[in-house]
């Protein structure tokens, strides 16, 4: 219907002959726009979308502002109508004309914009570390790589405890008890790939494997990219943490070196920049989910050999000339800092082979290991090996619960505490006096805070499935055993073991959920990223018609694509209509709803890059107590002197409830240069034994993303399927007015980032990338476009943590930088996509009908929704909002 009303539009304009007078108005543009100027879904690499639309289309979406924001390296869509603040909605006559709102057009064609990305993501950047690559190069047996479902790789090794339980030396398949729940290790998540997000498997990449490790010059390209000026200590990283991360702050602000005042008097301050719309719960969070997801240090150590961290170089334009002493002071880094080197699982040069005329490695220059399970399965909470295991406590009373204690706090709670470690529970003595849990490592208050939390939420859980059992017994709990699984298993039948595994896979979930619907879209806050993550966990289609429109143009394009395999990208597009999540739930294949897109699932190296985000913690929590007066700040307390033991002892003392309030009322520190937390820059470290016993933790995040071999920042956007910055002062928001006080600050950090980047003479005859092509076809080469011979940037190499904060074009409501999301755009989709307990089985068979009922409703009383339309929308009382209703319930007033 609304394909016919443009078509006819387009006939009765091109019959009276407008077309030519309106070819550069919006009509004249949509019109264009709707008879062809949508694109192909990209065979090639160099075709890639880069989030850049034709003219007509971008004015179709955007009037003309869309159409020069198309000159900026930054994605279109971002200054599509309606998608930014109030006022990027068009306010014009026809914008009330419904299905031709410039607004629907705007949100739609951002929408549609991200599922192109993510299509392009699912087929261009994908690539294992396990050894299967090849395959999902070469194919197997005539069936494509992309569709290639399970691997030898994948099998449990001889020797494994469970090794014959899954089929030994045959055909191995994961059955009875061991796909009835998340196990500890995280084997048999994938019933035919047993090993896969289990404990220890490498990391995967998004880049290819050959551009991994630029430190290590291993082609032409790679030296042509950035000649001799890398290195692991090269450009310096403290000098960069001290240059470019470091907080600014105004004389005499109370701050005393993040020490704070004594008595924590309320009038100490250590400015940061805050971020609009983010409390420092939300930044705690994120760490909180990391801890599910990855970790490259094992019980909190990596080797035991130790290295230097820089402070000793400076200045890449006359060579990394060393740092004077005065230098040194000036910048207050720290030359005897060490810090111990990364694991490194293999590092023997990778085998290659050819196909189709091109080479390929079969894993990266080097690979390192994924210490915890990649699933998002609470880990942190329940375990991901036999030690980690043993810290989590059950309660002796009742097995199916965690064990909490009685804890005298001064805002007199009525729910426990987790009990504390024991020494045989752990390998790190730094770990000493803090809640015991599986996940100890880098702990403080907002950790202790959530895993607190949780187990409460775990054991509300289980009291409430009591409940339910006490009042009928003999009903049908909805579990099943897959050794009979016809058999109805009744309430009163479920035994403890198996109710404390229900538990947590609800809590996992519940886990999963807040973070996709609730987290993310606060993270992202704007229109189309609130509709596009609501789309993968629930599925919007129904109720959403932008959604709809947008895919239904996805779609068309896909049928028309000649490409032999277009099962991802079909899957991709149709797992946005229903949602991500139960896709398959309603098949007797309990294995049958998940998709690895023909590349084993795990984190690649370069999420955990975009996950580094310390620049959120502040250097003082402002504490405030909710029986007295919520609105005022009652004390600065010191980050710093709530960290390991003193986390516990501080959350102890203060209560979660007030906790809660001040850590829900304080905004985090925006993601940004210059805003890193000072006492992170001097973070005590007693068990590396070095002259300092400190480390530069925002140089270490340099360091480690080295070590790893992640791409430099340009490289990185183009990998990744952005486009590329010429120079640093792409990185200056074009939208700022000449001479706003924001702009001045982001021309002088542009000039800090040539001091500590540098420049260089450019050779047009070095071609510098294999990943795109300039507009006009020809190689991207060593000039960027600018004259050769001239001076040029070395934006080539920035590391990618300095460029995703220099981002300061983002779009509306982003507290994260458009690299970063684009990231999150491809792994955040997997995780769901490759994990049956979010697909196929997500069910009752597996988490009880209670439990089923739990995560969609966001607990036991039913949807509550909100009063309103808080964010334009009518929405349910958040999933994290009831948890922590029934966790602190004294939070209710
Ligand atoms: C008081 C708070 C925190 C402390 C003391 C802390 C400390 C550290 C330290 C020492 C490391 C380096 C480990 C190593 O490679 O040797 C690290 C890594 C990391 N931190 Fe934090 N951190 C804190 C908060 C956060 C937050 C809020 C985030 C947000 C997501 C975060 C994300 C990360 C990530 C992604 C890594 C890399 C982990 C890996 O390599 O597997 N941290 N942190």
């Amino acid at each position: 219907m609304k394909k016919l009303a443009l078509i006819g539009l387009a006939v009765l304009l091109l019959f009276f002959g407008a077309y030519p007078f309106l070819r550069n108005t919006q009509l004249g543009s949509c019109v264009a726009y709707a008879f062809g100027s949508f694109r192909e879904v990209a065979q090639e690499r160099s075709e890639r979308f880069l989030g850049k639309v034709h003219e007509d289309t971008a004015r179709c979406r955007g009037g003309e502002q869309a159409v020069a924001w198309r000159l900026t390296p930054w994605v279109d869509w971002q200054r599509y109508w309606a998608t930014g603040a109030e006022e990027s909605r068009s306010t014009s006559l026809i914008s009330k004309l419904g299905f031709l709102s410039p607004n629907r057009r705007g949100v739609a064609g951002a929408l549609l914009d991200m599922e192109y990305q993510r299509i392009e993501l699912l087929r261009f950047n994908l690539f294992d570390n396990s050894g299967t690559f090849e395959e999902y190069v070469r194919g197997r047996n005539g069936t494509a790589g992309s569709a290639i479902k399970i691997w030898p790789q994948l099998r449990l090794p001889r020797g494994h405890s469970a090794y014959v339980a899954v089929g030994g030396d045959g055909s191995q398949q994961c059955r009875g008890e061991l796909i009835r729940f998340r196990n500890l290790t995280g084997i048999c998540n994938d019933i035919t790939n047993p090993l896969m997000g289990s404990t220890g498997q490498p990391f995967a990449r998004n880049v290819p494997l050959d551009a991994t490790f630029p430190d290590l010059g291993k082609n032409d390209i790679v030296i042509n990219r950035h000649g001799d000026r890398l290195g692991l200590l090269q450009p310096d990283p403290q000098v960069i943490s001290r240059k470019l991360f470091s907080r600014a702050k105004a004389p005499n602000n109370y701050c005393n070196d993040a020490h704070g005042l004594p008595g924590y008097v309320p009038e100490a301050n250590c400015d940061y920049q805050k971020a609009p719309v983010l409390n420092v719960l939300a930044a705690f969070w994120i760490q909180f989910m990391t801890h599910d997801w990855f970790s490259h240090l094992e019980e909190g150590h990596n080797q035991s050999e130790l290295m230097a961290m820089g402070c000793s170089t400076q200045d890449v334009n006359t060579g990394q000339t060393p740092l004077s002493a005065k230098a040194v002071q000036q910048l207050r880094c720290r030359p005897a800092d060490r810090v111990d080197k990364s694991y490194i699982a293999a590092d023997k040069p990778p085998v290659t082979f050819t196909h189709e005329g091109n080479q390929y490695l079969t894993r990266a220059h080097k690979t390192t290991l994924n210490r915890v399970t990649a699933w998002w399965d609470a880990s942190q909470i329940y375990g991901y090996n036999d030690l980690s295991g043993t810290r989590v406590k059950r309660d002796p009373n009742d097995p199916a619960k965690l064990l909490l204690e009685p804890v005298i706090t001064r805002a007199q709670e009525v729910m426990g505490y987790l009990p504390l470690l024991q020494p045989s529970d752990y390998t790190n003595p730094q770990w000493s006096g803090q809640e015991s849990l599986a996940f100890p490592d880098n702990w403080n208050i907002g950790l202790s805070f959530f895993h607190n939390v949780f187990a409460r939420e775990h054991n509300i859980f289980v009291d409430a499935f009591r409940q339910q059992a006490a009042a009928f017994p003999e009903d049908d709990s909805g579990l099943r055993n897959p050794t009979n699984p016809t058999a109805v298993i009744s309430y009163k039948d479920v035994a403890p073991d198996e109710l404390f595994e229900v538990a947590r896979l609800v809590v996992a979930a519940e886990i999963a959920k807040i973070h996709t619907i609730e987290w993310t879209p606060q993270l992202l806050y704007n229109e189309p990223a609130y509709l596009g993550m609501n789309a993968n966990w629930s599925g919007l289609v129904s109720k959403h018609p932008l959604v709809e429109n947008a895919l239904e143009k996805v779609l068309a394009r896909l049928a028309k694509s000649s490409s032999g395999n277009k099962a991802a990208a079909w899957y991709s597009v149709f797992a946005t209509g229903p949602g991500i999540v139960g896709l398959g739930n309603n098949k007797p294949d309990v294995n049958g709803g998940v998709n690895h897109f023909g590349s084993p699932f795990n984190f690649p190296e370069e999420f955990v890059t975009v996950y580094r985000l310390h620049s959120m913690i502040p250097d003082l929590f402002e504490f405030r107590e909710l029986r007295n007066d919520p609105n005022v700040i009652r004390y600065k307390i010191p980050v710093v002197e709530t960290l390991q033991a003193k986390a516990t002892q501080a959350v102890h003392r203060y209560g979660l409830t007030d906790w809660a309030l001040s850590m829900g009322r304080q905004r985090l520190g925006k993601l940004t240069l210059q805003n890193h937390p000072l006492f992170l820059q001097s973070l005590s470290m007693p068990r590396l034994k070095s002259a300092t016993g400190k480390i530069d933790v925002p140089a270490l995040d340099i360091i480690r993303d080295r070590e790893r071999g992640v791409p430099r920042f340009n490289e990185f956007r183009r990998q990744y399927g952005l486009k590329q910055l010429t120079s640093f002062d792409d990185f200056i928001d074009p939208t700022l007015s000449k001479n706003s006080p924001e702009r001045v600050r982001q021309r002088q950090i542009v000039g800090l980032l040539r001091e500590v980047y540098g420049q260089h003479k450019c050779e047009d005859s070095k071609i510098i990338t294999t990943a795109q092509l300039n507009d006009d076809g020809s190689k991207i080469n060593d000039c960027l476009g600018h004259p050769n011979g001239s001076l040029v940037d070395n934006i080539e190499d920035v590391d990618v943590v300095v460029g995703m904060l220099a981002e300061f074009a983002r779009p509306h409501g982003f507290a994260i930088s458009e690299t970063q999301f684009q990231v999150f755009i491809l792994n955040a989709s997997r995780r769901l996509f490759s994990d049956r307990f979010f697909t196929s089985s997500f069910r009752p068979e597996f988490y009880t009908k209670l439990g089923v009922r739990w995560v969609n409703e966001n607990g036991p009383d039913g949807k509550v929704m909100e009063k309103g339309k808080p964010n334009g929308h009518e929405i349910e009382v958040s999933p994290l909002k009831r948890v922590l209703l029934r966790t602190i319930p004294e939070l209710k007033t």
